[in-house]
């Protein structure tokens, strides 16, 4: 009888990972704590046709192993583009995918990815390729110039034994990055309440609009009413490109970040998803969903608490590529998960100043 038990369990877990694109594997606390850090905006493959791509390549691995090793983190969430498609000259994106997450690999450090609004940008032709001179390497020009799709993306981040991304479901294409992630108390498994729980989203951009789906919202109902019914256990949720909640929030560009808000730069205007089509709403009327964390805007790292009753914080993570625009400091927002949630804002600073709290 028991071992029928067991096996309804396992068959159980195996049909909740197929149908709400969960993880298979699972993540543990260590002691009271779960260390995440956020890497967003890496834009590995930027100007790769160029000599000053690659260097700023190199100092964002730089960036990457300073933080990684300062935190020693339990998961890194790479929160979108990771890559600048659109500046690769051959279809070898993937190979500056493995770059972007070699420092993670490296030192076997479990990782979950969502795709930004350049990972899979098609190829934008150099205007000045088109004079004299001519377009460079025009004896390989078979191969050159294909996109690489997020399917295909997904699939070789998945190809990593320290993966926990997820090709979510194939009716949310062409949303690709949707999937949720349960972190267990240090000594229990995958088949006991976890004590935290992450949901990942697409929210767009390159190949199609930079938006949330009425679908993923959906599917987000879904699969969070069914993981966490009564809403006890605390979830954080992460995606790329800000909603109009962030909007909505934002202290004036160029203000000072004054309490409740945390953070140190706030010198843009926050460039929000095309359509607001409820998830904010969704999200806020959850009282355990305790932050959202999102890049795209490199001169923002502010978090502020939403007006709802709940009180959700709205978070920005920090640019930690040298790659994209901006040359603010790089670094990573670190989120250690206590029994309740405590949000650290640690930058890294070239490697000269270390790691500070804000
Ligand atoms: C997990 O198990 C180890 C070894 O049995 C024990 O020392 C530790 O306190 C446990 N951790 C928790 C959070 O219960
Ligand atoms: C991508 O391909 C180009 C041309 O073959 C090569 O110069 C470059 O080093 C490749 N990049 C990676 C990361 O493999
Ligand atoms: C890497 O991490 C996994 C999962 O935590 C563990 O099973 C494996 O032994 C680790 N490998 C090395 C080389 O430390």
């Amino acid at each position: 009888m028991a071992a029928v038990g067991w096996l309804w369990c396992f068959i159980g877990v195996l049909l909740l990972n197929w149908r709400w694109g969960l993880s298979s594997s699972s993540l543990n606390f260590r002691g009271n704590t779960f260390t995440m850090a956020l890497f967003a905006d890496l834009h590995f493959g930027e100007a790769a046709s160029e000599e000053w791509g690659p260097l700023q390549d190199v100092k964002s691995q730089r960036v990457m192993s300073f933080v990684l090793d300062a935190e020693k983190p339990d998961l890194v969430i790479f929160l979108g583009d990771i890559l600048t498609a659109n500046n690769m000259v051959c279809h070898n994106a993937t190979n500056y995918w493995t770059q972007a997450i070699s420092a993670t690999l490296q030192r076997n450090i479990s990782w979950a990815s969502v795709f930004g609004n350049h990972d899979d940008m098609s190829f934008e032709w150099p205007v000045d390729w088109f004079g004299v001179a001519g377009i460079p390497g025009e004896d390989n020009i078979d191969h050159y110039f294909r996109g690489t799709t997020r399917a295909e993306l997904m699939a070789h981040d998945m190809s990593f034994g320290a993966s926990f991304s997820v090709k979510g479901s194939r009716s949310l294409w062409p949303s690709v990055s949707n999937y949720a992630m349960q972190i267990f108390s240090q000594n229990s498994t995958n088949l006991e309440e976890p004590l935290l729980i992450l949901y990942f989203l697409d929210s767009g951009g390159g190949s199609y609009p930079e938006l949330i789906s009425a679908r993923q919202i959906s599917w987000f109902h879904e699969v969070a009413s069914e993981l966490n019914p009564d809403q006890r256990v605390p979830e954080l949720a992460f995606w790329h490109i800000p909603t109009q909640g962030y909007v909505d929030i934002a202290p004036p560009p160029g203000s000072r970040i004054e309490s409740p808000c945390v953070g140190s730069i706030n010198l843009e205007t926050v460039a929000p998803q095309v359509v607001e089509l409820g998830f904010m709403e969704l999200l806020s009327e959850r009282r355990s969903m305790k932050a959202a964390f999102v890049g795209h805007n490199h001169g923002l790292d502010w978090c502020c608490p939403t007006k709802s009753a709940g009180m959700m914080y709205l978070c920005f993570a920090r640019h930690t590529g040298y790659g994209g625009y901006g040359t603010w400091t790089r670094g990573a927002r670190i989120i250690e998960q206590l029994n309740e949630l405590d949000i650290w804002d640690k930058i890294h600073s070239g490697g000269v100043n270390g790691v500070y709290n804000v």
